[in-house]
């Protein structure tokens, strides 16, 4: 059940970040205990400019790290992109797709955050399905509507719990200080699971990471973590320093 599933604190640094930063990782490793590295996985996402010098500081700390988009292509005449391929090559082991920032400044749609998805599983690396509704969707009481269209038209069916990680993150949480109640996470989680065991199959869905990520910080990470069906946080402001990640990551001490 949902309780055995090893948690994950993935951050996102988004486009922040130089090399200097890269001194964090050091710093989250010493915090990341061995007591703490038995009970949970820790991801760092940065720009994909330090994808490749972040995973060589993370060899043998414990600390995996992953890109933050990708093309659904493996190759090819896109100016500017960057395939799942080649930030497998350069030390990721997971990416994130279908971010609602992607979504909104790129104007991605659900089929292309599925093509990102499946074009990182083809690649050996675990995509990270973003999906949550924005104000305007949970004001108009569509929040669980638009959830499952996302998770419908963004994960392949053939995906499994090896190479999917799903993010539940309300667009009106990130960056902004506001979170959902438990109970708001709760039902919205439990409604992933359900839909999870459509789109992958029963027995997969009962281990796929279901993250919650927006405005997760040290003071409020324990109540989130411990709703039934949260498997770990999507961490974006507060994963910039390693003070603020291992108060998160502490939520399972
Ligand atoms: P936040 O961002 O933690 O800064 O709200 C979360 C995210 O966008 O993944």
């Amino acid at each position: 059940m949902a309780q055995m599933i090893r948690p994950m604190v993935a951050g996102n640094w988004k486009m922040n970040g130089s090399r200097a930063s890269l001194d964090e990782l050091a710093l989250m490793s010493t915090g990341f205990t061995p007591a703490l590295r038995q009970k949970l996985d820790i991801m760092i996402c940065p720009p994909a400019t330090l994808v490749l010098a972040a995973s060589q500081r993370a060899v043998g700390i414990g600390i995996a790290i992953g890109g933050q988009d990708c093309h659904a292509n493996d190759a090819g005449a896109h100016t500017g992109d960057l395939s799942a391929g080649m930030l497998f090559d350069a030390g990721a082991t997971a990416v994130i797709v279908g971010h609602s920032e992607r979504r909104a400044d790129h104007g991605e749609s659900d089929a292309t955050v599925g093509a990102k998805a499946e074009a990182a599983r083809r690649n050996a690396l675990i995509a990270i399905v973003c999906v949550g509704e924005t104000r305007a969707d949970r004001e108009a009481g569509k929040t669980l509507a638009v959830v499952r269209r996302q998770l419908k038209g963004s994960i392949p069916d053939h995906m499994t719990s090896r190479d999917l990680v799903v993010a539940y993150e309300p667009v009106w949480a990130i960056g902004t200080g506001l979170t959902p109640t438990a109970a708001d996470v709760a039902d919205v989680h439990a409604m992933i699971r359900q839909d999870l065991r459509r789109i992958v199959g029963k027995e997969e869905a009962e281990k796929v990471r279901i993250l919650y990520g927006g405005s997760v910080k040290p003071s409020n990470a324990k109540e989130l973590m411990l709703v039934p069906n949260v498997n770990g946080a999507l961490v974006g402001g507060a994963s910039l320093k390693a003070l603020d990640l291992l108060g998160i990551v502490a939520a399972y001490a």
